[in-house]
């Protein structure tokens, strides 16, 4: 193949074995021209090295893009609105990662006139399904990539493959875990955490402080949101990925943050996964405080369902799909009276809710006094309400019959209506007989 004729790859690039690795042997395996790209989500090597290491393993060009604030501002702050946590718990750290870097690799690939773009991933894992889904609704025409999936190499194997061709891979000790980090989160995996029943060692972790080790005074801040959007963190204005930044390590240092979660990859496997999001989990959790003030039940309600939903989508893939579009459209039509501020107290590894307010909460204090002054609660109402409200099943039970349920067991039966002065055992001898 002469060099004029040779078809060019972008490869996404984080500078560690596997992607080291692939450049070398998706120039000499596979006949390309390979143009690394390491998008910067918050957690990359530094980018002289990257390009180091990139163009010393025979790529024709080394990209670097600080792509922070335009992956909280498009993928985190969407996801954080929606409420999405996939099975519950996981912010989807390195699920919204993978969009945003294929969306980089498409741009870049059609700069360069590639015709295909390439990717580390295993066969085993969400990424490759996140990668080669985002690509094809990107640009269909364009061919990915895997080499972790073609090669038969374990990692060994690779270390020597590196070796052996003089690539420079990274000297010190290995990490036993797999990590992906991002702003968002850290993702860690394999190793001895492959045993669900083991406690994650300390080692696992590198952003959050032992929560009993925590100081124990703890620390509280003020998080302000203007429509749904996270702007202000104890009075200061900060940009996106740097309010997020500060706030990992904030609330890390309280410990704040760890989740152990055995997980349902879409390949179908169950999987252990230990993840660290500080930030996604205090500002999950103050996003929510202001919700349940500014919005109604019927749209908290839906909303519940979106965001599960939404977390689904994004895990499998889906990002780029009709229906996470159209649920965008619905949450940020959600959002726009979730402004306000939340006081949050961190300690000890827990976050917890102080107070919340917010200029356009539907809160109404002298609805919901118990105190008669200051009351506007119309008390008479209530009546019309209810002889409508339980209209449908005082017409079921008259025509059909008691709605009593037979199976459930009756009260112990305890001496009724008798004071003894005694406490009979089991029995509450101050209980009222009615
Ligand atoms: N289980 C998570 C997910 O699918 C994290 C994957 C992390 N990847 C890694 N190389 N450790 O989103």
């Amino acid at each position: 193949m002469t060099e004029a004729s040779r078809p060019r790859c972008v490869l996404a690039f984080s500078g560690g074995l596997d992607t080291t690795v692939a450049v070398h042997w998706l120039t000499h395996t596979r006949g390309y021209e390979v143009v690394t790209l390491s998008a910067d989500l918050g957690e990359t090597a530094d980018a002289e090295v990257l390009q180091r290491r990139a163009l010393s393993a025979g790529a024709v060009a080394a990209h670097v893009v600080d792509a922070k604030d335009l992956f909280i501002t498009n993928f985190v702050w969407p996801t954080l609105q929606a409420g999405a946590l996939y099975q519950g718990v996981y912010p989807l750290a390195t699920a919204l990662g993978r969009p945003l870097i294929a969306r980089l690799l498409v741009e870049v690939a059609r700069e360069v006139g590639a015709s295909a773009v390439a990717h580390g991933c295993t066969a085993k894992g969400n990424d490759q399904v996140r990668f080669d889904v985002a690509v094809g609704a990107l640009a269909p025409g364009l061919e990915v990539v895997a080499p972790l999936r073609e090669w038969r190499m374990g990692r060994s194997d690779e270390i020597a493959y590196a070796h052996e061709h003089g690539l420079e891979i990274t000297a010190t000790t290995e990490s036993p875990y797999s990590v992906d980090a991002n702003l968002w989160g850290r993702s860690v995996e394999t190793g001895i955490l492959e045993d669900p029943w083991v406690e994650p060692p300390a080692d696992a972790f590198a952003w959050t402080a032992e929560p009993s080790r925590a100081p124990s005074e703890g620390s509280e801040l003020v998080i302000g949101f203007d429509e749904g959007t996270p702007r202000t963190l104890d009075g200061e204005i900060l940009e996106p990925a740097l309010l997020v930044a500060r706030l990992n390590v904030l609330a890390g240092q309280q410990g704040v943050g760890r989740i152990d979660h055995v997980e349902d990859r879409l390949v179908g496997i169950k999987s252990r996964e230990v993840y660290e999001a500080p930030a996604a989990v205090v500002l999950g959790t103050a996003h929510r405080a202001l919700e349940s003030l500014a919005l109604s039940r019927d749209v908290l309600r839906f909303k519940r369902l979106v965001a599960d939903e939404w977390a689904q989508l994004t895990y499998d893939g889906l990002w780029f799909s009709a229906l996470r579009q159209s649920l965008a459209a619905f949450v940020a039509s959600t959002q726009k009276f979730v402004t306000g501020e939340v006081r949050l107290r961190l300690r000890q590894g827990a976050v917890s809710l102080v107070g919340r307010s917010s200029p356009t909460s539907l809160y109404r204090r002298d609805l919901a006094t118990y105190e008669l002054a200051g009351d506007s609660f119309r008390h008479q109402a209530a009546e019309g309400f209810l002889t409508i409200f339980g209209l449908p099943l005082r017409t079921q039970a008259a025509v059909q019959g008691s709605l009593w349920e037979e199976g459930l067991p009756l009260l112990p039966s305890v001496p009724r209506g008798i004071a003894t002065g005694e406490s009979s055992p089991g029995g509450d001898s101050d209980a009222e007989a009615d």
